[in-house]
């Protein structure tokens, strides 16, 4: 997908409250198109905030990574359709009957209109080898994560969600047009927090992501207009 830098990057709005979502949204006006609302966000304002972006001009990821049985995620998925959202996301552990019951549910709520973007979750960037074997899930991380996308794509869902280190591989497995968007982001001098499998924004437009979400790197930055032109300069 050919997208220029500005459509490319999505701010976490990782905050807790309307005041703070309208004070981002107008600070960064002119400079993001994509703001994500999070498991955080969306617990402490709920919907709303999706129609106060929506009315500041821009669009949202929800990012509240279903996992449920197919039953509840599908219709889950039908209300997030029905937000008039960009993007939403559903957890590929929840399996392929899962994934599946979500993006039929979302076809038949949008037959007329724009059909939101259905995400993947494979492993969380947050995950590490140990951490994914804590779980019980075998390594190598990068090839669970393939193993997940693929069955994303069998379910028909338009892409996942997974760290700038396993980008290249899931487009050469699934092909360019297997959406990939991309948190981990971080810049060889910034602290990495949770997060364990980074990559600088520059990098990992080159490996392939369509999207890339940025949070902290903004959000904690002296200037974060500043940090977000030089995002944007570098990819
Ligand atoms: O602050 P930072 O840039 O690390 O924020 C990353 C954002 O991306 C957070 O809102 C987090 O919930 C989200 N995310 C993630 N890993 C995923 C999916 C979403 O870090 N696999």
């Amino acid at each position: 997908m050919k997208l220029t830098p500005k459509e490319r990057l999505i701010f976490a709005l990782d905050v807790t409250s309307v005041q703070e979502v309208k004070r981002w949204v107008r600070l960064l006006k002119g400079y993001v198109e994509i703001f994500k609302v999070g498991k955080e966000l969306f617990t402490a304002c709920g919907p709303k905030v999706v129609e106060i972006i929506h009315k500041a001009g821009g669009e949202v990821f929800l990012d509240l990574k279903f996992h449920d049985i197919p039953n509840t995620v599908a219709k889950a998925g039908a209300v997030a359709a029905g937000l008039v959202v960009k993007m939403f996301n559903v957890h590929t552990l929840g399996g392929l009957k899962m994934m599946e019951a979500v993006r039929e549910s979302v076809d038949k709520t949008c037959k007329r209109g724009r059909r939101p973007i259905i995400l993947g979750v494979t492993i969380l960037t947050s995950m590490d080898e140990k951490a994914i074997k804590q779980v019980g899930i075998q390594g190598p991380v990068k090839n669970r994560v393939l193993h997940l996308a693929s069955l994303a794509k069998r379910a028909g869902l338009d892409g996942v969600v997974a760290s700038p280190l396993e980008v290249k591989d899931i487009k050469k497995k699934l092909g360019k047009d297997f959406i990939a968007v991309t948190p981990g982001i971080r810049m060889p001098d910034s602290k990495p927090d949770d997060q364990h499998r980074t990559m600088t924004p520059a990098e990992a437009i080159k490996a392939g992501a369509d999207y890339i979400v940025v949070g902290r790197l903004i959000r904690e930055a002296k200037e974060p207009v500043e940090a977000v032109k030089k995002i944007l300069e570098e990819t």
